[in-house]
C-alpha cells in the first residue's frame, strides 16, 4: 500500500423501510460483502432491530460488516440510501392506486434522509417508482443525476428471463429492454432486441424456427403482468427486485458504468422532458453517467409517450411546485 492511502470512511449504505424489499435487499447486499456498513430506518423500529439482530447472526458466515438499526442521522455519509418504505401493492391495485398512500409519507422521508447526507444517491424503490423518483428529486433538490428509481430494471430482467427461456439460450445472453413506465404503460423495445447481436427474427432464421409473433406478444403481456401473477400467489413480490437493487448498488459502488434499465429525470428525449421514466442508463460511481437515447421505431416512440403521459399525469396531481 502506498504512503498515501486513502483511508476514506467505510461504505455505508442506508435502507429506508424494511419490510419485504428492504430485508431481501440488505440480506442480498450482507451477502454480496460490498458494503462495510448497513443502517436499517423502519417507521416500525422493532421490525427494524429484529432484522439487523437476524442478519448480525449471517456475520460468522458472511463479511464483517456493521449492521444496525439507525435512524434518518446515520443517513449521513451513505454512498446509497434505498428507498423502500410505503405500502406493499395489494390484489387488484396498479401501481398509481398506490399514489395516493405512498406520495404523502414521502414528503417526510426524503428531506429526513437527505438532510444529513446531501452528497449521496438516492435509489427508490416504492411504487408507483416512476412517480416517486420525480417527487424524491423535488423534494430532495438533488441533482437529477444522484436520483434514480429502479424502474424498469424488474420488467426488463423477467422480459430476459422469459425471451431466454423460449430461445433456450441463457438469460445473461438476451439483450432486450422494457422502458418507460414501471408498470401498465411499459414498452418492450422489440427492434433492438437480440441474441449475440442477432434480431429475434435473424436469430430464429438462423436456427430454421419460425418468428413466432404471438408467443412474443405472450412474453410481454408475462412480463408486464408477472407482479400481479406473484402477488395473487404470495402476496408480495422481493427477491428479483432486491437483485436489481443489488446491481445497481453494485455499479455504484464499483464505479462499473453498467448499463441497466433505471428510472431518472428525462431530458429531451424524442420531445418527451421533465418526467421520470426507464431509458437504457450508464451507472457509475456518480449515479447517472449517461441516459442511452435508443433508437426506437415509430410504434415504440408513440407507446413511450402514451407511457410517459400516464406518468406526468400522476406527476401533476400532486402539485410538487
Ligand atoms: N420497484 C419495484 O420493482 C418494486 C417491486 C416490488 C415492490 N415494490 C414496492 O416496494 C414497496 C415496499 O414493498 P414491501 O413488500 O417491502 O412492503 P412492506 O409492507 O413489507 O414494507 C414496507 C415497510 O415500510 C415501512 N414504512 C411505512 N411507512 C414508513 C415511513 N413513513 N417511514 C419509514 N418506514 C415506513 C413499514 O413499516 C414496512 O416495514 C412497495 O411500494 C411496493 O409496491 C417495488
Amino acid at each position: 500500500m502506498s504512503a498515501h492511502a486513502n483511508h476514506s470512511a467505510p461504505t455505508r449504505v442506508a435502507i429506508v423501510g424494511v419490510g419485504n424489499v428492504g430485508a431481501t435487499f440488505a440480506y442480498a447486499l450482507l451477502l454480496s460483502g460490498l458494503a462495510a456498513e448497513i443502517v436499517l430506518i423502519d417507521a416500525n423500529h422493532a421490525r427494524a432491530e429484529g432484522e439487523a439482530m437476524d442478519l448480525n447472526h449471517a456475520l460468522p458466515f458472511t463479511h464483517p460488516t456493521r449492521v444496525w438499526a439507525g435512524d434518518y442521522s446515520d443517513c449521513a455519509g451513505a454512498v446509497v440510501t434505498v428507498l423502500t418504505a410505503g405500502a406493499p401493492q395489494n390484489p387488484g391495485e396498479t401501481r398509481l392506486d398506490l399514489i395516493k398512500k405512498n406520495a404523502a409519507i414521502w414528503s417526510q422521508i426524503v428531506p429526513q434522509a437527505v438532510k444529513p447526507n446531501p452528497n449521496g444517491i438516492l435509489l427508490i424503490a416504492t411504487n408507483p417508482v416512476d412517480v416517486l423518483t420525480y417527487a424524491a428529486w423535488k423534494l430532495s433538490g438533488l441533482p437529477a443525476e444522484r436520483v434514480i428509481g429502479s424502474g424498469t430494471i424488474l420488467d426488463t430482467a423477467r422480459f430476459r428471463y422469459l425471451l431466454s427461456q423460449h430461445f433456450a439460450v441463457d438469460a445473461r445472453s438476451v439483450h432486450a429492454y422494457i422502458i418507460g413506465e414501471h408498470g401498465d404503460s411499459e414498452v418492450p423495445v422489440w427492434s433492438s432486441a437480440n441474441i449475440a447481436g442477432m434480431r429475434l427474427p435473424q436469430f430464429c432464421q438462423a436456427q430454421r424456427v419460425a418468428y413466432d409473433h404471438e408467443a412474443m406478444e405472450k412474453i410481454f403481456l408475462q412480463t408486464r403482468d408477472a407482479a400481479y401473477q406473484i402477488i395473487e400467489r404470495k402476496g408480495a413480490t422481493y427477491y428479483a427486485v432486491a437483485a436489481g437493487l443489488m446491481r445497481i448498488t453494485q455499479a455504484i459502488l464499483r464505479n462499473q458504468r453498467t448499463v441497466l434499465s433505471v428510472s431518472s429525470l428525462i431530458r429531451n428525449y424524442h420531445g418527451l422532458d421533465d418526467v421520470c421514466f426507464s431509458l437504457p442508463t450508464v451507472i457509475d460511481r456518480g449515479g447517472v453517467e449517461q441516459l442511452l437515447r435508443l433508437e426506437l421505431d415509430s410504434g415504440e416512440i408513440e407507446k413511450l409517450r402514451a407511457s410517459a403521459e400516464v406518468l406526468r399525469k400522476t406527476i401533476r396531481s400532486l402539485n410538487l411546485d
